[in-house]
């Protein structure tokens, strides 16, 4: 494969637009929902700072928003995890196993709103996270009712990694007031150089 086609991070490859199979899987499709039509920067953070701070071996995960899920790609390649990625746009499935393909590693994939977890669904997983996924004032309540009820089901470690858009910023206000959280500046050179940030919370 031609690695102008993808862009490796951690021992991971993240598809590029010009990959074959996503300019077919883009002309197959008309369109996206709400923004899962490429790897967002943040999950690139996100997999810096789990590098560090990896999960336990085998963890399960539940990645929220997951768009083509490299992020849960990465830790089940590398921590054996076994992660499940939901999301609400059910055009993202394809990328996501193409790109699972690329890596010759599997997660799980449903394709609904973070909304719909139940308490008994969330006490499944040990660590939930989310990148690019506050994006819309509307998004921040929900959220944070999300963060709520995967706290109370048992989770032990929360994160969302985001550019720092104003919903992202409202959600760690009142994650602060309620759970103590804490927020991470991050910065990574390769593949480019781009800061985030990332709401932590442990339980
Ligand atoms: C900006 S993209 C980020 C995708 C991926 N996390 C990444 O970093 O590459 C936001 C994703 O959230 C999904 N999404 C939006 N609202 C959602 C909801 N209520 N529940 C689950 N997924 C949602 C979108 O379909 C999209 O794939």
């Amino acid at each position: 494969m031609n690695q102008q086609h993808f862009v490796e991070y951690l021992g991971i490859k993240a598809l590029r637009a010009s990959h074959p199979g996503v300019r077919r899987l883009k002309r197959q499709q008309n369109g996206h929902s709400a923004h899962g039509n490429k790897v967002w920067r943040s999950s690139f953070v996100l997999m810096d700072y789990l590098h560090s701070y990896p999960p336990e071996p085998s963890s399960k995960v539940l990645d929220i928003g997951c768009g083509w899920g490299l992020t849960g790609l990465f830790l089940a390649q590398q921590y054996q995890a076994e992660v499940t990625g939901i999301d609400i746009d059910h055009s993202v499935a394809p990328f996501l196993a193409l790109q699972a393909e690329l890596n010759q590693c599997v997660m799980n994939f449903q394709a609904r709103g973070f909304e719909t977890l139940t308490r008994t669904e969330l006490s499944d997983y040990q660590l939930l996270i989310g990148t690019d996924i506050c994006f819309w004032d509307e998004m921040t309540q929900p959220l944070f009712n999300l963060l709520d009820l995967a706290l109370n089901a048992g989770v032990k470690r929360l994160i969302i990694a985001d550019p720092g858009r104003p919903p992202f910023w409202a959600l760690v206000d009142l994650c602060v007031e309620a759970f103590a959280a804490e927020v991470v500046t991050r910065r990574i050179y390769q593949p480019w150089k781009t800061e985030k940030y990332l709401m932590v919370i442990e339980a």
